[in-house]
């Protein structure tokens, strides 16, 4: 069976860490509000905390989502569990919590395809992938969810662990980009390329396509910016808006 992920309507919009323009970043708020709004598929970043859980946030520490020092792989959950992931962004939000992976396949599972980036960036060997793993099989969510890092070593790990769920190969914006935009990662195997929007080309378009691969664009929330990459044919693309993105890929909808 064709895995969902190439059954979306293209270019399929990713909600990025949840509708995150219109609820705070990687909240339960915000991935309840992109199955509200009919948003085919979302985006999250996951990592480890102290002891092995795998919970939903995009930096590596809590400072700038929550207010507070804290170090996501040197915190428990039940530390993490005291902060408040939502005033930042509106009061009206107060009392939003840091999620788990688990709580996030809860609440929205089956009802979104989801994105899970795994960012273990600055711990590039851990258990993470495997933890992943096992919650996608525990819940059964072998075809709604896709994997996707910067860090190749994680993707090799994913892949070997879930053969049959497609991994998206992540490469910095500009310069520091350039080797995963090279042909260099041909032996990772993967089947979707997420680049940088100001990176993004014709040619590298087509060189994916070439290859059977989606190309996947971020963060995209500009309309004019929607529009051409469109026009190049990009499978997919992440924005913090997905409203303005259904408004401008898919008007009829
Ligand atoms: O996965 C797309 C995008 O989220 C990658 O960058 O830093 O927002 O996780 P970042
Ligand atoms: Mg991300």
């Amino acid at each position: 069976m064709q895995h969902l992920l190439f059954e979306l309507p293209k270019p399929i919009i990713f909600a990025h860490r949840g509708s995150s323009a219109y609820a705070p970043e990687n909240t339960l708020a915000a991935f309840a509000l992109a199955v509200k709004q009919g948003v085919p598929a979302l985006e999250l970043d996951v990592k480890l905390t102290s002891d092995g859980e795998v919970v939903v946030i995009h930096d590596p520490t809590t400072r700038r989502t929550c207010g507070v020092n804290g170090t996501i792989k040197k915190m428990t959950l039940s530390q993490i569990k005291k902060l408040d992931a939502g005033s930042h962004f509106d009061p009206a939000f107060t009392g939003e919590k840091i999620p788990t992976l688990q709580e996030v396949f809860d609440l929205v599972g089956k009802k979104i395809f989801i994105n899970i980036e795994i960012t273990n960036y600055t711990s590039i060997f851990d258990n993470l992938p495997n933890k992943v793993a096992e919650l996608v099989k525990k819940n059964k969510l072998q075809q709604w969810v896709f994997f996707s890092s910067f860090n190749p070593i994680a993707l090799w790990k994913i892949k070997h662990l879930l053969p049959e769920i497609p991994i998206g190969f992540l490469a910095e914006a500009g310069k520091p980009g350039r080797l995963a935009r090279s042909r260099l990662f041909e032996w990772l195997n993967y089947q979707a390329f997420h680049p940088y929007y100001g990176d993004v080309s014709l040619d590298l378009v087509r060189y994916h396509h070439q290859k059977k691969r989606l190309v996947n664009v971020y963060t995209v929330n500009q309309a004019e910016t929607m529009r051409s990459l469109q026009q190049m044919q990009v499978d997919g693309l992440f924005t913090d808006d997905p409203i303005l993105a259904q408004q401008i890929l898919h008007p009829n909808q």
